[in-house]
């Protein structure tokens, strides 16, 4: 099968490689397994750092790449084509969304246990499903589990607009939690997505615009300022404030000092000193939070932000355009590549008009749905560098805006859509801002 894998770690141009002859997953489909065609696939920076030969992270995954080359992308869309016989859950035909244990996205097929799979939202094409995997099930995890956030906590939300944090900010407000988010850009694309409130970081520290605010938890998704730990006692409630962490505090670095000298450290000192507790997150495959992130996915909750150049082509340049994209860190939400582009796009045929979200309703003051969001055309599949004008022609039929009931960034038209008591922070204005009213909060979900 075609696939796009590294023999070995080293530079992305260096080591990135498309190939026609990978042995087909299939060959070892076991009881409980099943096979897909996969449809889109996403990745993480995991993938990049991992790459990139990392040492922390290869101490995990071997100090070698396994003979035969090894394929990125964990979290992807699909088609499931065969089943083990002992598979319950799914059959040949269903459409799903999923997590690989162990990578395996970028190619035309994967088996994995049944569990590590969910029927996908019928409201979102695969390409916008393809996005929700793998960081809607880490920011789900880190914020039920490891930072127990409870309704009307305020939680504070590093790093909000990429793949993870946009989905972390909207699984916070599904929990009924008031967010502050950061960004350097992304203020309307996290307005949008129903932060509370908005502060830009590159107008000044956030641990001094926000000295003595006591929030409940602060949840970080990628500012690797070393001294982000250090200066949360300042904003956090004392005794019970919470700091949860995806990265190590040492300005992104992935390194053994980092991990030993920052997270694990830090980790078993904060129970015996006056510090904030210091949690750290990995993420772990579950099926049940995966249900409850489709689910959310399939009622509107919770929409996928992918960014403008998505979908990549499914190639050696749009994987090596795709990944460089993910190391400068410049992605507005997650990066997508269209394995098969003309599926990626389309919506499955037995979605029931009732699933449609029309862009007036999810953007008050909006007052055509063209306005409100920018769409993907149908027809601009595969290719990375497609001009802006080609992705975002307005939405013209029910089926184009069920298919991109997700979120697509790179849009300017959104401004109009600030919601009334929503108003974002600037320098130091704060003190008069407000929440809406409980009754326009999204209602909690059933988990
Ligand atoms: N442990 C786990 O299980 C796990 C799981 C998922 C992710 N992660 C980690 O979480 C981190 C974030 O992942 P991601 O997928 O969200 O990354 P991402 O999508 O690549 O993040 C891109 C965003 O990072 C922001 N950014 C860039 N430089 C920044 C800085 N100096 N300070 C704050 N924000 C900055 C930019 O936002 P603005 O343009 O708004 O500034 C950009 O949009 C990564 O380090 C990843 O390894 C860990």
């Amino acid at each position: 099968m075609k696939a796009i894998i590294y023999r070995r770690y080293g530079p992305i141009n260096e080591v990135v490689e498309e190939v026609d002859s990978y042995p087909r997953a299939c060959i070892s489909l076991t009881g409980n397994q099943v096979l897909i065609k996969i449809v889109a696939a996403s990745l993480s920076q995991r993938d990049y750092k991992l790459m990139q030969g990392k040492l922390a992270l290869t101490l995990f995954s071997g100090p070698k790449v396994r003979k035969g080359g090894k394929i990125p992308g964990c979290s992807v869309s699909g088609i499931v084509t065969a089943v083990g016989n002992k598979v319950k859950s799914l059959r040949q035909g269903d459409e799903v969304i999923g997590m690989l244990p162990d990578g395996g996205g970028l190619a035309e097929f994967a088996a994995a246990n049944e569990k590590c799979f969910v029927l996908k939202p019928p409201n979102l094409t695969h390409m916008y499903s393809a996005s929700l995997s793998y960081c809607g099930v880490a920011a789900f995890q880190a914020l039920r589990y490891q930072a127990d956030l409870q309704p009307n906590e305020r939680i504070l939300i590093l790093n909000g607009s990429g793949g993870l944090g946009s989905l972390a900010v909207q699984i916070a407000k599904c929990m009924k939690a008031i967010v502050t988010a950061t960004t350097s850009k992304n203020e309307k694309m996290l307005d949008h997505i129903g932060a509370d409130f908005v502060f830009n970081y590159t107008q000044g520290p956030w641990w001094e615009e926000f000295q003595g605010s006591e929030f409940d938890v602060i949840l970080n998704c990628g500012d690797g300022d070393s001294h982000c730990w250090l200066h949360c006692p300042l904003v956090l409630k004392p005794k019970t404030g919470r700091y949860i962490t995806f990265v190590p505090d040492e300005d992104n670095k992935v390194t053994i000092k980092a991990y030993v000298s920052n997270m694990l450290w830090r980790k078993v000192r904060t129970p015996f000193s006056s510090l904030p507790r210091y949690k750290t997150c990995k993420v772990e495959i579950n099926h049940r939070n995966l249900l409850s992130i489709a689910k959310l996915a399939k009622k509107g909750r919770l929409k996928p932000v992918v960014d403008a150049s998505s979908p990549f082509a499914f190639s050696e340049n749009g994987a090596k355009n795709m990944l460089l994209k993910l190391g400068a860190k410049e992605a507005s939400g997650k990066l997508v590549m269209a394995i098969d582009p003309v599926l990626a796009q389309k919506i499955s045929p037995s979605v029931k008009p009732k699933h449609c979200i029309s862009g007036k309703k999810d953007v008050k003051g909006s007052s055509s749905p063209a306005q409100g969001r920018a769409f993907a055309s149908p027809t601009s599949t595969g290719s990375h560098n497609s001009s802006s004008s080609t992705l975002f022609s307005p939405i013209s039929s029910t089926d184009e805006r069920r298919a991109n009931a997700g979120l697509k960034m790179g849009f300017n038209k959104i401004s109009n859509s600030v919601r009334e008591g929503t108003r974002r922070f600037s320098g130091k204005i704060r003190a008069k801002i407000r929440r809406k009213p409980d009754g326009e909060m999204i209602n909690a979900p059933q988990f």
